[in-house]
């Protein structure tokens, strides 16, 4: 049995912000930014939301895999800033898109949403309960992020990327005699960890039980400590991953990271020993994107045919919960 990506996409706001354009709503500078971050733009929603811009990216990604949006079978949208609680985003992205015989739900571990995703989607995919699905990390963060707090509102931006995963009975041989498909993977949490990067919803309020007012509805961020976990746990993860499946850090020829900070990218490919070029970035125009980042870079990465067939590629990322994940496959 294969279980693969066959068709990938992704959608970004219009509206470009600049770090200069950020120098005049706080007190940062382009220079500060770009040294500590990597980031010199990204996007911001002019009216786009999480699920336009989810239903965008999936239509690309069924379009690549030649697929009409009648045959999906299932749509697990990750995301932390949907518009509605109810309905969810999978639902009303499988009406936008014109999915109806698929099943859709939405499921939230902030950055590693994507991940998760795919985890999610392997197991339905293996037990044989669906043949396909389409899976998405969507995010509107502009609408959570404190656009006083110089700490948080530099890092994040607007967008969303989809694959479509498709299971096949048969084995799927490359030329370079890799099976294609998904190896392996890991998930893990850290929920004692869950403060250092948190944005609340609703506070307890009903008719016995008064509204306790809110101090603070924006994503609060204590940025060393994530940093701290990041360049630990993702390097850790990585290792451990590949160890469950037997192959080592030069087996591995794209590492799609999370975009949050070069400087984390950098010091995770230093941790694995690996070649920096063989990490793909897009943060300097997109900034953090939260559950978006890796489905956006793996579709830049493969409308760009800088992955070919049989590249062994590692997906990995972080984020609040604190969550972070791995997964290994061959394209
Ligand atoms: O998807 C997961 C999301 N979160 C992350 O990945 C966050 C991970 N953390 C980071 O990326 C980094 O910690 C940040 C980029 C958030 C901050 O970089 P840092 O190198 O850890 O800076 P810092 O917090 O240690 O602050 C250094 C200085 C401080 O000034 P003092 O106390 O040294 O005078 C800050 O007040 O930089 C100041 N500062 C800024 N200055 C200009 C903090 N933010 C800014 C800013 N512009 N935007």
């Amino acid at each position: 049995m294969t279980i693969r990506v066959t068709g990938t996409g992704s959608a970004l706001p219009e509206k470009k912000v600049t770090n200069f354009d950020l120098e005049k709503l706080v007190e940062t500078s382009d220079e500060w930014i770009q040294k500590r971050t990597g980031i010199a733009e990204r996007r911001v929603s002019g009216g786009e939301t999480v699920s336009s811009l989810a239903a965008e990216a999936c239509k690309k990604a069924l379009e690549l895999a030649g697929k009409n949006a009648e045959e999906v079978d299932l749509i697990v949208v990750a995301t932390c800033s949907p518009e509605f609680l109810l309905p969810c985003c999978a639902c009303q992205v499988q009406d936008l898109i014109g999915a109806s015989r698929a099943a859709a739900f939405d499921l939230n571990a902030a950055c590693s949403g994507f991940l998760f995703a795919l985890d999610t989607v392997y197991a339905y995919l293996h037990s044989g309960i669906y043949q396909n699905a389409l899976i998405v990390g969507s995010e509107v963060l502009s609408k959570l992020v404190d656009w006083k707090d110089r700490g948080t509102c530099i890092l994040f931006g607007d967008g969303a990327g989809a694959a479509f995963v498709e299971a096949s009975a048969e084995d799927i041989v490359r030329d370079n005699g890799r099976k294609a498909g998904i190896e392996c993977m890991l998930q893990g949490s850290d929920g004692a960890k869950g403060m250092v990067l948190s944005c609340e919803e609703r506070a307890v309020n009903n008719a016995f039980m008064p509204k306790q007012p809110t101090e603070n509805p924006y994503v609060r961020m204590d940025g060393q400590e994530v940093y701290k976990f990041a360049t630990k746990q993702v390097p850790a993860c990585i290792q451990e991953t590949l160890g469950k499946a037997g192959m080592i850090v030069n087996d591995v020829d794209w590492f799609i990271l999370h975009q949050a900070n070069v400087r984390i990218i950098e010091s995770v490919a230093k941790r694995l020993k690996a070649d920096i070029a063989k990490f793909p970035m897009n943060i300097h125009q997109v900034g953090n994107m939260s559950s978006a980042t890796i489905p956006v870079l793996l579709d830049e990465c493969n409308r760009a045919g800088r992955i070919k067939e049989g590249d062994r590629l590692v997906l990995s990322g972080f984020g609040a919960g604190l969550t972070y994940g791995a997964s290994v496959l061959v394209w």
